[in-house]
């Protein structure tokens, strides 16, 4: 096998609780992830040096991805090989899709696809709780999107538990072509949180009982972003775009991880599409990316020889 293709899917936080800002600067979280079909497509092949290109169409990027050695995906390759003990060199294709800086883990999910990728290129048979572990070396969002699904995250985001849900969920996601920076946003939170007692983050039960019960309007209710107050104080429009989408009757609305990403709960395809119509109509919002969630997590979709 000389090549192989992977999907990425972008990942979305249905709950993003932060605590107390911990003294390696990172913040404990519990977050409920879901995949949604929203994608990048990551192609690796063989080749006698390594390295990485990044496509975008236009309006997602490539704008701040960088290609070569500074692309998380190559940091992939180096971890995976150094597990193996040996050196793996391919040329990385990376076809954005998923909004940078968005909020919805788009490096994290490339770098999630270099290591499936490698793995199968190289034919290294790496089990997955192998693969999981690498992946806490790259980021904190980058274990779920090896698993995808729905999981709980904790420590940094980066302990990853999966949750068994029912129902169908669908997101109108309002994507933002000027991405906001993770770490200015946590340092917005801390400072927006400053001088108050903060408590150690804990899951919403209501949030687990509306995924086991399979009900996208209950789920709705019960989606929470800490994040959310720093995201909009340097973006204040997004507390609009919210309230919009809650008008023109989404189940809920949030922006997502570190944003500026909105998304939009909708119980079925028809209903996000009709919530998107009326944004564009009502507030000339740009068409949204519809997106089905819990997909599969970063998998092979083709190899050639
Ligand atoms: O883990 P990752 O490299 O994706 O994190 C990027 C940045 O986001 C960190 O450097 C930190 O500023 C912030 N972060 C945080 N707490 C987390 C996850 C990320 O403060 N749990």
């Amino acid at each position: 096998m000389d090549e192989v293709r992977v999907a990425a899917p972008a990942k979305i936080n249905l709950c993003l609780c932060v605590g107390p800002v911990r003294p390696d600067g990172y913040h404990p979280l519990a977050t409920v992830y879901q995949a949604i079909g929203l994608y990048d497509e990551v192609v690796l092949r063989r080749s006698t040096g390594r390295s990485v290109t990044v496509t975008g169409q236009p309006g997602t990027g490539p704008t701040g991805v960088p290609s070569g050695p500074g692309n998380l995906a190559w940091r992939a390759l180096d971890v995976l090989g150094a597990h193996h003990r040996t050196r793996l060199e391919a040329a990385i294709e990376i076809r954005k899709r998923i909004p940078v800086a968005g909020g919805l883990a788009g490096g994290s999910a490339d770098a999630a696809a270099a290591l499936v990728g490698a793995d199968a290129l190289f034919q290294l048979r790496t089990p997955l709780p192998e693969l999981v572990q690498l992946a806490t070396r790259l980021g904190s969002d980058v274990p779920f999107c090896l698993l995808g699904g729905t999981a709980l995250g904790t420590g940094r985001g980066e302990l990853v538990t999966p949750v068994d849900i029912r129902g169908d969920y669908w997101w109108v996601v309002l994507t933002d072509p000027a991405g906001l920076p993770t770490p200015a946003v946590y340092a917005e939170f801390d400072r927006l949180t400053a001088g108050r007692p903060v408590s150690a983050p804990e899951i919403p039960e209501e949030l687990l009982a509306a995924l086991a019960a399979g009900d996208p309007k209950r789920l709705g209710a019960a989606l929470v972003n800490d994040l959310q107050p720093a995201a909009l104080s340097f973006r204040p429009e997004l507390g609009r775009l919210i309230d919009a989408g809650l008008e023109a009757s989404a189940h809920g609305a949030l922006v997502t991880g570190s944003g500026p990403t909105v998304v939009l709960a909708c119980g079925s395809a028809e209903h996000a599409e009709h919530v998107d119509r009326t944004l564009q109509r009502e507030h000339g919002t740009d068409p949204a990316v519809i997106a089905s969630g819990h997909v599969r997590g970063a998998r092979v979709v083709g190899a050639a020889a």
